[in-house]
């Protein structure tokens, strides 16, 4: 008991610490917010459960990424003075069915993915690209190598990573040594992996350390199939945790040019293997609940189509349902867990505010639409006292709107497209350079007309609502 005291005022301490540090810095801090959080630290402090240690923890934790994060990005303080772009031609690697390392043809690829290797045994960060996005990697079995995934990226430390494995003989290692894999798992895994899916297995706590899952039961996993991505894990032997290479809250990258514009200085190393293919990050599948369902946590570049269609085909027995969580399933637990992908924080908005339009959805009961001519009214009254105002809209090439937008005047407009409506995996593929893209080009707005919610549209969808400040229900006059 006293050794459970003497942590919790360690924690304790470092939490108070952190907390004067950000008071007594240059910045503007509001009185009200530091004596409130203060009060509630110190009521947490009379707790001894485990629960409330971890807890502050994560504050510690948390109040240090932020303040590392402002500090490199008010002052420029680069941690690494140079940032180092290395190309790696995913075309010069491939891996045999006979064995878990990757064969390199390339004398540039080879070295830049050794020197990398280097850096993330040396506990250090390093970007590399998926199939997905950019991920940001680091050790995943070493502590403190993985918390600067989370003060590069101001990432809040109750959200948890993915790890990545580059063989299923890796795979193995994380998992508890008397685990089984159901049958649903076994025939997802053979269709998916390596690819966009991402699985929640049981966590092993001599092997995962808490950072990782923020203190969940579970650890989520995948297999990229991106030859960079799995060579570099391969290379470095070790499990790589990486999310997207954005700062907290910003979209997801997929170019190398975008994690330069965004991680400059932030990290030592960034892989660029040129584009991402899919463009939205891997689907997280919960499939470890006892009725056996499959719980999707985030669509994303594997479908729910997918998932069913291989469901429906390998499995013998009874079929699980797919359920997606928000549209088939609401678990109160789940809602005010951070650790539901994207519920509890800000995401991928860029730096000017994001509108969704519905052109084809009925609005919510209470909800008036607005007409097309309004709206653009609106829009140029909400800028009058600019001389112009810069207007990005994404939409794909069969848009309901566009032909009536465009013709406003005194809009400069800005068009990105999403690809046709037949193609939603072109959506996916598009919607995060879309909005790096217009943020840069200095647009004022972005508005993003709906697409459909099937197949990579759920995933589109899913990152537009919570991108998006406001959605407005549209009709056209
Ligand atoms: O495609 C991807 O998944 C990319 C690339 C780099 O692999 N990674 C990625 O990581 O998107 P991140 O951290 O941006 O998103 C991972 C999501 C988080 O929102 C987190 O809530 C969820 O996965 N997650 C991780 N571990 C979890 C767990 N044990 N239980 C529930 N959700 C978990
Ligand atoms: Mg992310």
């Amino acid at each position: 008991m006293s050794k459970m005291v003497s942590e919790h005022a360690k924690l304790y301490r470092n939490v108070l610490r952190e907390l004067r540090r950000s008071v007594a810095s240059h910045r503007k801090v509001n009185r009200t917010v530091a004596v409130n959080f203060r009060s509630i630290v110190e009521n947490m402090r009379k707790s001894e459960s485990a629960q409330v240690r971890h807890d502050l923890e994560n504050a510690a934790l948390f109040l240090r990424s932020q303040r590392e994060h402002k500090a490199y990005a008010r002052f420029m303080t680069p941690v690494h003075p140079t940032t180092r772009l290395l190309k790696c031609d995913p075309a010069c690697i491939s891996f045999l069915a006979s064995s878990d390392l990757p064969s390199i043809s390339s004398q540039e690829t080879s070295q830049a993915l050794a020197t990398a290797a280097l850096h993330l045994q040396n506990l250090e960060t390093v970007v590399f690209p998926t199939e997905t996005v950019y991920g940001l990697g680091a050790l995943a079995l070493d502590a403190s190598a993985a918390s600067k995934i989370f003060s590069t990226k101001g990432r809040p430390p109750d959200n948890p990573l993915i790890v990545h494995v580059s063989s299923f003989a890796m795979l193995r290692t994380l998992l508890p040594p008397d685990y089984m894999l159901s049958e649903a798992y076994q025939a997802l895994m053979k269709h998916f992996w390596p690819g966009a899916l991402t699985l929640l297995f049981p966590r092993n706590a001599d092997v995962v350390p808490t950072i990782i899952s923020a203190n969940q039961p579970t650890v989520a996993i995948r297999m990229p199939s991106h030859p960079v991505a799995r060579a570099l894990i391969a290379v470095a032997n070790a499990p790589l945790a990486a999310p997207s290479a954005n700062t907290s809250g910003k979209p997801s990258p997929t170019r190398a040019e975008h994690v330069q514009q965004d991680l400059e200085g932030k990290t030592g190393i960034i892989l660029d293997g040129g584009p991402c293919g899919v463009g939205v990050e891997s689907t997280v599948v919960d499939g470890l609940h006892e009725d056996g369902n499959i719980r999707v946590l985030r669509p994303g570049g594997v479908t729910v189509e997918e998932i069913e269609r291989v469901l429906e085909k390998e499995m013998t027995g009874h079929i699980p349902k797919v359920l997606v969580h928000r549209r088939d399933f609401r678990d109160e637990a789940i809602e005010h867990a951070p650790t539901t992908p994207g519920m509890k924080y800000r995401h991928y908005s860029p730096s000017v505010p994001v509108t969704l339009l519905f052109t084809s959805s009925s609005p919510p009961e209470n909800t008036r639409p607005m007409t097309i001519t309004s709206f653009i009214n609106a829009l140029i009254h909400s800028k009058l006292d600019e001389d112009q105002c810069k207007i990005g809209m994404m939409a794909t090439d069969e848009s309901k709107i566009w032909d009536h937008l465009h013709t406003a005047s005194g809009i400069e407009w800005h068009r990105y497209s999403l690809g046709s409506v037949t193609e939603p995996a072109a959506a996916a593929h598009l919607l995060f350079d879309g909005l790096l893209t217009l943020d840069r080009a200095g647009v004022d707005q972005i508005l993003i007309e709906e697409v459909h919610e099937s197949r990579e549209g759920l995933a589109v969808m899913n990152r537009v609502r919570k991108a998006a400040g406001e959605s407005i229900w549209l009709t056209i006059d």
